[in-house]
C-alpha cells in the first residue's frame, strides 16, 4: 500500500528509501569514514543528556536489555520494578526474561501513572527501578518532576538503578521546565530511540557512566548489535537531531490543537484531554476490527495512514489508537484530522 501521508511517524514518503538516501547526501562527504556519524551521534546525544558517554544500539530493545542486565550483575539483584504496561513487558515477548532471567515487579494501576508510593509496595531488593517518559501506553502521561525526582531518590537509597525508558524523551521534554540534561540526571542510564519524533530510520542510544556503557557495549556484542557499519542510521539520526528536535514544542503545540479540535467535535476524544508530550491517544466509538477496516479503506483510497493499530477496549463497541505528532503529524491541519476520524464508520 503507497503511504503518501501519515499522522504516525512511520511517513511512507519520508521513510522511503529513495527520499532517505536523498537527505542523506548532506550527512556524509567523500572524506567521511563509516565509524564518524556513529561516533558524532554517541558524542551529541552524550551532551545533550549531559552523561560522560553514550552508545548506539540497532534497537531500544537491545539497549535496554544491557542496560537491565548490567545493572542486575552489579546489584546482584535479578528483579526490576516498573509500570504494568511498561514497554518490556507489553511489546517485547518479555526478552528481559527469555533472554536474562530478570523478573518484572509491575508496579501501580495499568491506567494510570506509577507513583513513589506505589514503589514503597516492592517489598524486594531491586536491580532498577524503570521509568517510561511519556507512558506511552496510558497515553503518553507524565509523571511531574517532583514525583520524578521522589521515586529515584528512593531507588537510589535502596539501592537500586534508575533507568529511563526514553524512547520519546525527545518529546517528553516539551512536558517540563527543565532540561534534557536535567531530567537525564534523575537516572543512572537513559535510552532515546533514533526513529520515533526525530524520524530517523532505526535505532537507539544508551548514555551513562564510562563503566556502565562499557559493561553495556560487551552485552551489545553478546545481542549481536555491535554492527560496523551503522553509519547510514546514525546520519539519519543525526538530521532528525538538526531537522526535529528543534521543533518538539511545535509537536507538542500542534498535538494539542488536533485534541483539542477532536474533542471540540464530541464524535472521538481523546486522553489526555489536553496532550502534555506530542503523544495522546483517541478513542473511537467503533469496535477494534471496524476501525482497522476502516483505516485500510482509507489507506487504499487517499494514500493517507491515520494509525498503525487501533488497541481493543473492555467495551467491544469501542476502540482507540495513537497518535504522535511529529514532522509528518504537522501536514495534517486539526479539521482534517477531525474530518478524516469522523469519516471512518462510512468505511467500514
Ligand atoms: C516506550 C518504548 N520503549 C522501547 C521501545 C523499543 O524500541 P525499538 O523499536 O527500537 O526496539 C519502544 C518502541 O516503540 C517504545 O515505544
Amino acid at each position: 500500500m503507497d503511504i503518501r501521508r501519515s499522522l504516525s511517524h512511520h511517513s511512507g514518503s519520508r521513510r522511503s528509501p529513495a527520499e532517505v538516501l536523498r537527505r542523506l547526501t548532506a550527512y556524509v562527504s567523500p572524506g567521511t569514514r563509516p565509524e564518524d556519524p556513529v561516533r558524532e551521534l554517541e558524542d551529541r546525544v552524550a551532551g545533550l543528556l549531559g552523561k560522560p558517554k553514550a552508545l548506539f544500539f540497532p534497537t531500544g530493545t537491545m539497549a535496554q536489555q544491557a542496560a537491565l542486565r548490567v545493572h542486575a550483575e552489579r546489584t546482584g539483584r535479578w528483579t526490576f520494578a516498573a509500570h504494568p504496561q511498561t514497554h518490556l513487558q507489553v511489546w517485547e515477548n518479555q526478552g528481559y526474561s527469555a533472554v536474562h532471567g530478570l523478573r518484572l515487579h509491575p508496579m501501580g494501576d495499568r491506567h494510570e501513572l506509577m507513583t513513589l508510593d506505589d514503589l514503597k509496595t516492592a517489598g524486594e531488593p531491586l536491580a532498577a527501578v524503570v521509568v517510561e517518559l511519556p507512558q506511552r501506553d496510558i497515553g503518553g502521561l507524565l509523571p511531574s518532576f517532583e514525583d520524578l525526582a521522589a521515586q529515584a531518590k528512593w531507588a537510589r537509597e535502596s539501592g537500586a538503578a534508575v533507568h529511563c525508558d526514553g524512547a520519546r524523551l525527545w518529546e517528553a521534554q516539551t512536558g517540563y521546565d527543565a532540561s534534557l540534561a536535567e531530567i537525564s540526571a534523575l537516572f543512572d542510564t537513559v535510552y532515546v530511540s533514533l526513529y520515533k519524533a526525530l524520524e530517523g530510520v532505526r535505532g537507539a542510544v544508551l548514555a551513562g557512566d564510562d563503566d556502565t556503557i562499557a559493561q553495556a557495549a560487551v552485552w551489545r556484542r553478546r545481542l549481536g548489535g555491535a554492527i560496523v557499519d551503522a553509519w547510514p542510521l546514525a546520519a539519519a539520526a543525526l538530521m532528525g537531531l538538526d531537522d526535529a528536535l528543534p521543533r518538539m514544542a511545535e509537536f507538542k503545540a500542534h498535538a494539542q490543537a488536533i485534541a483539542a479540535a477532536i474533542n471540540a467535535d464530541g464524535f472521538a476524544h481523546t486522553t489526555p484531554q489536553v496532550p502534555v508530550t506530542p503523544l495522546f491517544h483517541v478513542h473511537l466509538p467503533l469496535s477494534r476490527q471496524d476501525a482497522l477496516r476502516a483505516a485500510e479503506d482509507l489507506l487504499a483510497h487517499t494514500g493517507i495512514r491515520l494509525f498503525l493499530y487501533a488497541r481493543s477496549n473492555p467495551d467491544p463497541r469501542r476502540c482507540s489508537f495513537e497518535v504522535n505528532v511529529g514532522i509528518s503529524g504537522c501536514e495534517f491541519t486539526p479539521d482534517e484530522v477531525v474530518e478524516l476520524i469522523k469519516g471512518l464508520p462510512s468505511r467500514v
